[in-house]
């Protein structure tokens, strides 16, 4: 990665300084690598384009928490707060391209289309979820199409190019597999915005609510709250900056309503069809560790 980003600006260099050091969980160069070695051939390009999905992964995350005005991510500040929101912009742009410029490096026509694809995809998403109009309308559907959009399809992008470097019969199932695993990764990443503490999870916890943002346990809840608790989510979507108190009694809703534990079953339901998706492979220690990402997505806490 370093390799990739290094370059003649000084800002540019402390920017990519602050993100290398907080260093995140690794999971998509994970699953390339992994993905790679299903029929236990990988090639060592694998490595570089595991280094490609992490760094257009950085990208986003640069220009989310830009847009969703994070200010903690890996349990570090986000570059918009350690330093500016036009740096943000910049940067990810920056890491964006590089990883683009290697790609071409590398002269892999197929493994640029899948991760050109991904990337433009999750944009698709990011700005769905910027312009829903009236959020608390938003469907199960919508949601679902969201999270394809802004996660799913870069977890199904990096096994997809994984199985391209050494695997490529099965590259279509990797991709599946992945599609179906980033699903159930975002699922479970949303109730941990209502469930988690900031300290594990390493970002801002209730920062959905508090940016009108309309994730599956409250789509659920708002199926059966009563009069009186809708009135209180209205409430906090009415007011530009919730306090604390109205986040916790929305909070407190969506638990009562069984919000949570309806998004938490779609997530499990997700994570068997990625493990269905397995069962078609040979035995290897790639699969088992596969099968194993599953239950780590399901049971994180950070
Ligand atoms: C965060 O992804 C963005 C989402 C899709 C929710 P990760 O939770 O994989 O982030 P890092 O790379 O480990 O920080
Ligand atoms: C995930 O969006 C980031 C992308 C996939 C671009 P979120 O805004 O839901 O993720 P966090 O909570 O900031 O990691
Ligand atoms: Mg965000
Ligand atoms: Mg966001």
């Amino acid at each position: 990665m370093w390799r990739i980003v290094a370059v003649d600006s000084a800002l540019l260099n402390g920017v990519s300084e602050h993100l290398m050091l907080m260093k995140g969980k690794m999971l998509r160069p994970t699953l390339l690598l992994l993905s790679s070695e299903v029929e236990q051939s990988a090639e060592s390009r694998a490595a570089a384009y595991a280094a490609v999905v992490e760094l257009i992964h950085l990208a986003t995350l640069v220009h989310d928490d830009a847009v969703d005005h994070s200010v903690l991510r890996r349990g570090m500040p986000t570059i918009n707060a350690l330093f500016t929101h036009q740096v943000a912009v910049i940067a990810g742009d920056f890491l964006y391209s590089r990883a683009v410029q290697e790609l071409v490096r590398l002269g892999d026509l197929e493994a640029l289309r899948v991760f050109a694809k991904a990337s433009n995809e999750l944009t698709l998403g990011e700005m769905r979820q910027l312009s829903a109009l009236d959020a608390l309308q938003f469907s199960e559907d919508d949601y679902e199409f969201l999270i394809r959009a802004k996660t799913a399809a870069l977890f199904s992008g990096a096994c997809e190019v994984g199985a391209l470097c050494g695997a490529a019969r099965f590259r279509d199932r990797m991709a599946a597999y992945g599609s179906h695993l980033g699903m159930a990764f975002q699922v479970v990443d949303d109730l941990l915005d209502y469930t988690g503490a900031s300290e594990t999870v390493g970002k801002p916890t209730g920062l959905d609510l508090k940016e009108h943002k309309v994730t599956l346990p409250l789509i659920a809840a708002l199926r059966t709250m009563p009069r009186s608790s809708r009135e209180a989510v209205d409430a906090l979507f009415a007011t530009s900056e919730p306090d604390d108190t109205q986040i916790s009694r929305v909070i407190g809703i969506v638990l009562e309503e069984g919000g949570l534990d309806y998004a938490r079953e779609r997530g499990e339901e997700y994570a068997s069809r990625a493990d269905e998706v397995l069962a078609g492979l040979p035995d290897s220690p790639a699969r088992r560790a596969l099968q194993d990402t599953l239950t780590y997505v399901m049971e994180r806490r950070a």
